[in-house]
């Protein structure tokens, strides 16, 4: 059954534009970018790619870049917008790349979309080599137990964010715009579960404010908890006696 990304391509290639949303420019980008940069990677996987911005953005400083994705629209886009990248339609839960492939693996925003988390995690770990990072922007689990709420108008024209059902798992579908796709909300602890059930270990969390932006934007922001980023290492292999 659709997750509706693929209908909502195109909706979504107009959304993030050249320089992406208000979330990825005044926010996400710049702890993501440094992340990377960090890491010192030269080959990357990013899972769930969308339209290859973070490809292309990474590719600039000369990484060598793979993106997947199951919205063929979408890898279609990146494709042409990044004729020498490589990009494929394919889903996180079943990656074609060899044990140890990468780097770096990235999942910006994409944790949330994907049915089959532990099966996803297990693949993003897979194929990152020893020593190598998973770096991770995601919903918040706080913003996602929100779904399908959100902010809300009191009669009195204040405005509050509902959180509830917060340890409940579930999918929702959400839109904003001519876009409609579905989200799964999680709690935090199914993630960490699933990240430390890979023996990965956590170099890094922050939960990000906003940098720049409408002073509107960056109220509704700072009064939310929206994202969060981490960056999770992959121990090196025991060295053998
Ligand atoms: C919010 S978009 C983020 C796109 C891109 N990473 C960015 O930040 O601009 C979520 C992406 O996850 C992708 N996605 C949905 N199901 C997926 C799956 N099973 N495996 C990998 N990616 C998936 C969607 O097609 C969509 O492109």
């Amino acid at each position: 059954m659709s997750n509706g990304w693929e209908e909502s391509a195109e909706a979504w290639i107009s959304t993030i534009g050249v320089e992406g949303d208000f979330a990825r420019r005044f926010v996400l980008d710049r702890p993501m970018l440094d992340r990377a940069r960090l890491s010192e990677a030269k080959t990357v996987l990013d899972v769930g790619c969308g339209e290859g911005r973070f490809c292309r953005l990474l590719s600039a400083w000369g990484l060598i870049t793979t993106g997947i994705d199951p919205a063929e629209s979408l890898i279609r886009k990146a494709r042409q917008l990044h004729p020498e990248g490589e990009y494929c339609a394919v889903g996180a839960e079943l990656l074609p790349f060899e044990d140890q492939s990468f780097d770096l693996v990235v999942a910006y925003m994409s944790l949330i979309d994907i049915p089959d988390l532990a099966k996803a995690i297990g693949e993003m770990t897979r194929v990152l080599r020893s020593g190598g990072h998973l770096l991770i922007a995601n919903l918040n689990s706080f913003y996602s137990a929100s779904n399908p709420t959100g902010w809300r108008e009191a009669e009195d024209g204040t405005n509050s964010f509902l959180i509830d059902h917060y340890l409940e798992e579930r999918s929702d579908w959400i839109g904003w715009g001519e876009l409609r796709v579905q989200n799964w909300h999680r709690p935090l602890g199914t993630y960490m579960a699933l990240l430390l059930g890979n023996n990965l270990q956590l170099r890094y969390f922050d939960e990000p404010p906003p940098h720049g932006g409408n002073a509107q934007q960056i109220d509704l922001f700072r009064r939310v908890p929206s994202f969060l980023v981490m960056d999770w290492e992959k121990p090196r292999m025991p060295v053998a006696a």
